[in-house]
């Protein structure tokens, strides 16, 4: 199957183009000074559905940014692929250290992209990997090698934790009827490396409290007498790990999913370089829970991390003062079998307990979600392995992603269907953090690759019904 593949090589330079177009506008869902650009996204999304070859583009209101919908439907005899992806992005703060504007993306030739990589926020978290499948529609149908059935569902809340999708499932069980889901929204190992994510991790994500005297006091008069809020939350916060960088909840670890000696043989024999890893980070050690590996605690362990923590003076010169509150955001990435209902209990329970007389905690939810495992014995997961070969011209590895994306769970539970992780980003993307990029022959490769799983997976599934 060439033509889908000549049609891109013919092509790429207007997908290039396309997609920079698309990464121009700012679709930053977390702040609401980008609403309109977001609704802009939307529609710029829904156009290129539609040029793709798409039928029945819609853009769907929800009580948050709208959901895009496209299809093909060819064959009811078919099955039916229902392509998920995210048309939002993360803030670009801080924005002083990208080398070129977050919303004017260039491209830039690196040691790891001779080919160059395309610099913006969003280029591969999801925007570039999420246009692959658009331009890999326009492939199959320009050339008449769609051989199923697809269905397209982009949305614009998933950096913010989806929360209008759950609705928009349950209102439309039967319109996104699908036999498999698939996704372009994680990486691979290495560009010589290639892998499918066969798991992600949950997450539980807290924001707490200590409140001590009714305001700010001057820390002369009064220090040393009353509880200052901010010691008090570094002294609970530093407490919540204990001397093996394990997670001291009480009961934190009792659903953890333990891999056996010879699953954990097969994650080791993933190519890894640690003083890569280090020298990459500009660390001289790494650190996390003693008796894994770095490739261990990163993806089957779950994790306690402080993600942001703020109270009291921070301006300019000194203030002495005693604040009233200090406050922290806390995420913890859960593995299978953790509950994330759950782990918010048992954390607020043992955050409140950890509280000395004179302070008052309180533990506000944020969002939170189930950790996912997709089964290699899945047709899904043997088509996207046979894709990956074909295209890289060698097997791909099962490999488990320590992100996570909550929805994933939430399809299996009211869709029915499993989802198969077909990313092509690379950890060094540098996605939520500044100088984001997606690798030009990362985007390539994708729309390549794409096709195969299609032809893989129609093929599979009609074995398996004889
Ligand atoms: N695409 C990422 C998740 C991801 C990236 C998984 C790489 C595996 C490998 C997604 O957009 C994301 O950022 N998810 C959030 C969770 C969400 C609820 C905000 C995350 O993992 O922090
Ligand atoms: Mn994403
Ligand atoms: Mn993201």
């Amino acid at each position: 199957m060439n033509q889908p593949h000549t049609y891109c090589s013919e092509n790429k330079e207007r997908f290039l183009q396309e997609l920079i177009e698309l990464l121009k506008l700012p679709s930053v869902s977390a702040d609401s000074a980008f609403s309109q650009d977001v609704l802009n996204t939307a529609e710029a999304v829904s156009e290129y559905l539609r040029a793709a070859g798409c039928d029945g583009v819609e853009i769907c209101e929800t009580k948050g940014y709208p959901i895009v919908y496209g299809e093909k439907l060819i064959d009811p005899s078919l099955p039916t692929i229902l392509v998920y992806g995210h048309y939002d992005v993360q803030p670009p703060d801080p924005v002083e250290l990208w080398n070129s504007p977050p919303f004017e993306p260039v491209i830039q030739k690196t040691a790891l992209h001779p080919d160059g990589a395309i610099y913006a926020r969003g280029a591969s978290d999801d925007k570039g990997q999420m246009f692959m499948h658009i331009k890999a529609l326009e492939c199959m149908v320009r050339t008449g090698t769609l051989p199923c059935n697809v269905k397209f569902m982009i949305e614009g809340e998933e950096e913010v934790g989806s929360s209008s999708l759950e609705a928009f499932l349950m209102e439309n069980r039967e319109k996104l009827e699908n036999d498999i889901i698939l996704i372009s929204d994680t990486g691979i190992i290495a560009n010589d490396v290639p892998s499918v994510t066969t798991g992600l991790r949950g997450l539980c994500y807290v924001e707490v409290t200590v409140t001590g005297p009714n305001r700010d006091l001057h820390s002369g008069l009064y220090g040393g007498a009353v509880a200052n809020p901010i010691n008090i939350l570094a002294e609970m916060i530093a407490s919540l790990h204990d001397e093996d960088n394990r997670v001291a909840i009480p009961g934190f670890y009792d659903d953890v999913e333990e891999l056996s000696d010879n699953e954990r043989r097969l994650m080791a024999e993933a190519p890894f370089d640690l003083e890569a890893y280090k020298n990459a980070l500009n660390i001289e050690a790494v650190h996390g829970e003693a008796g894994y590996v770095t490739n261990e605690r990163n993806s089957i362990r779950p994790t306690l991390d402080v993600n942001g923590i703020w109270g009291g003076y921070i301006g300019e010169g000194a203030k002495t003062v005693i604040p009233s509150q200090a406050h922290a955001k806390i995420s913890m990435r859960l593995v299978p079998h953790q509950d994330w209902n759950k782990i918010t209990v048992l954390f607020t329970d043992h955050f409140k307990s950890l509280a000395p007389a004179g302070v008052k905690v309180e533990v506000r939810p944020h969002h939170g979600g189930q950790a996912y495992v997709m089964p290699i014995e899945h047709i899904g997961y043997k088509a996207a392995s046979s894709a990956y070969e074909t295209t890289f011209g060698k097997p791909a590895i099962p490999h488990r992603g320590g992100g996570s994306i909550p929805i994933v769970p939430m399809f299996e539970n009211i869709l029915g269907t499993k989802t198969v992780l077909m990313g092509f980003g690379l950890d060094s993307d540098a996605i939520h953090s500044p100088n984001e990029h997606y690798g030009v022959w990362n985007f390539l490769k994708g729309i390549e690759t794409i096709p195969y799983f299609y032809k893989y997976y129609t093929e599979l599934s009609q074995n398996q019904e004889v």
